[in-house]
């Protein structure tokens, strides 16, 4: 196993968290007047969330869990199990920060309905994976610790370490994703939805066609509805009811207009896997350039740009990279020139008021995330260790025990289980007669199994699952996952269904 491998003893894989049930929360008008003045978008989430009368987690509309750090307090008086928001804190303290003018008037620290503290299990890789191998937290540490300094912005000595450790990483990610043959032409961003934004935007600046599909993440979609208002049009390909595009859809699609296909590799909602290669066969027919958004795919699937047809690939470090936050990238394939939508700095030439056209300066701006460069490299060392393939087979071993059990639990809707063949490790689910929030609530509060529910920033995709827009429970699982982690979410599941 390769959680086994990598040497996590599963103690060390978790702070425990502490969890708390809050027992009283202030009239909703309270919580919406402070909101409404604070913060409108904030607000309308709160108010939706809060007035159906469930279980919610405290990490909605923007507050985020934290891990317990020591204090035990108990506010109030007679804490009792009642409707409001289970979540995770640092103290009492933290939730009157986190929440200002205080919905929280009491805590209970009491831990699981157990009553004991247990590790939590964290099945949401595909929003972030977690933890990481030891080997990237290391990488980083070191070399943050021993070069971090600004390439093209400092004298030689250390700054040249750094500027090979940004080409190495360069050269690595055009070997690892079999793409262009000039590495400037991998450039870094903060994560797919920057590379996105830089690809989708570069490629349409002066107008024209877009092809995309309904299993896009608002990382491609909202690009392409903001530049609706400018003029550019769109099509949206569906998914059939076994949740894969028909790559004939496509190519009927494709006009004269065409700057662009945009798909995505596979689904965040359904980790069906697209069939890439035929529609980058008919997009090189065609000769319009395809751009990829490989953000669930990227770790567990090998990609090969040149085979696949793929003239852009949008990347993220942070999920099934293994790779820190804050890092990712695009790779444009030599012929297609996308176009600057951010100017700045460079370090070099500074007395030009354009900003350069070479690669990968014309897609990067500012200083490079250099501790990103850092895990991104020690990132790619595990992945050429295990491979994508070995880390796929695992996941994968995972998912079919997970989706066996949860198919014999009555009363649970499993979205699109099968074909294995065409899936990475993530799995969608509703359990009649309760909203997918408050079964995510649930998991994490009384069985500590972190889950997602929701849209997943997916709309469109349950548009097309008919599970729009209360959205699904997903389960997403991770390279360190184990089988004792699925035992446990499987027993959780059960224990909600019963009466
Ligand atoms: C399919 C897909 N595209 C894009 C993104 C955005 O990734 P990032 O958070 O790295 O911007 C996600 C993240 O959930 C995703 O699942």
């Amino acid at each position: 196993m390769l959680a086994e491998r990598v040497g996590f003893e599963p103690t060390e894989r978790f702070q425990p968290f502490t969890r708390f049930r809050v027992v009283r929360i202030q009239p909703l008008c309270h919580l919406s007047a402070h909101f409404q003045k604070k913060c409108p978008q904030q607000e309308s989430n709160l108010h939706r969330r809060f007035r159906k009368p469930l279980f919610y987690p405290l990490n909605y509309g923007g507050v985020q869990p934290v891990p317990f750090a020591g204090d035990r307090r108990i506010i109030g008086k007679n804490p009792r199990w009642v409707k409001g928001a289970p979540g995770l804190v640092e103290s009492a303290a933290d939730l009157s920060y986190q929440i200002p003018s205080c919905i929280i008037t009491s805590v209970n620290t009491q831990e699981t309905a157990s009553g004991s503290i247990r590790e939590t299990v964290y099945l949401n890789n595909s929003a972030t994976s977690f933890p990481k191998p030891e080997a990237v937290y290391r990488g980083m540490d070191h070399f943050f610790r021993t070069y971090g300094d600004s390439p093209d912005r400092t004298g030689p000595h250390v700054a040249l370490r750094s500027a090979s450790l940004v080409d190495v990483t360069r050269e690595r990610l055009c070997r690892f994703f079999d793409g262009p043959d000039d590495p400037a032409r991998a450039v870094f961003s903060y994560n797919a939805s920057d590379a996105l934004n830089t690809g989708i935007l570069g490629m349409l600046t002066g107008g024209g066609h877009c092809v995309a599909s309904a299993a896009e993440h608002n990382s491609v979609l909202r690009p392409l509805w903001h530049l609706k208002e400018r003029g550019v049009t769109t099509d949206y390909v569906p998914v059939g009811d076994d949740g894969l595009l028909d790559p004939a859809d496509v190519e009927r699609a494709i006009g004269p207009q065409t700057k662009l296909v945009a798909l995505n590799h596979a689904s965040n909602v359904t980790g069906l896997v697209q069939d890439i290669a035929s529609v980058g066969a008919i997009c090189k027919e065609k000769g319009v350039p395809l751009l990829v958004d490989a953000s669930q795919t990227t770790g567990v699937l090998d990609i090969s740009m040149k085979k696949l047809g793929i003239s852009l690939l949008a990347y993220t470090g942070h999920k099934s990279m293994l790779a820190p936050t804050g890092i990712g990238g695009l790779l444009v394939m030599e012929g297609v020139e996308v176009m600057q939508t951010r100017f700045g700095g460079t370090g070099f030439d500074s007395a030009s008021r354009p900003h350069p056209d070479e690669y990968p300066w014309r897609l990067e701006v500012g200083s490079v995330n250099l501790s990103g460069v850092a895990g991104l490299n020690a990132a790619l060392d595990y992945l050429e260790e295990h491979t994508p393939a070995e880390i796929h087979e695992h996941e994968m071993r995972l998912y079919d025990m997970l989706a066996a059990g949860l198919g014999q639990i009555e009363g649970l809707t499993l979205y699109h289980p099968v074909p294995r063949e065409k899936k990475i490790a993530v799995l969608s689910l509703n359990f009649e007669g309760m909203h997918p929030d408050e079964v995510g609530a649930r998991l994490l509060s009384e069985h500590s199994i972190m889950v997602r529910s929701g849209l997943h920033c997916a709309p469109l995709m349950h548009e097309a699952l008919g599970s729009y827009p209360d959205g699904t429970v997903r389960f997403s699982i991770g390279a360190l996952n184990s089988t004792e982690d699925i035992e446990r979410a499987l027993n959780a599941c059960r224990a909600l269904v019963k009466p």
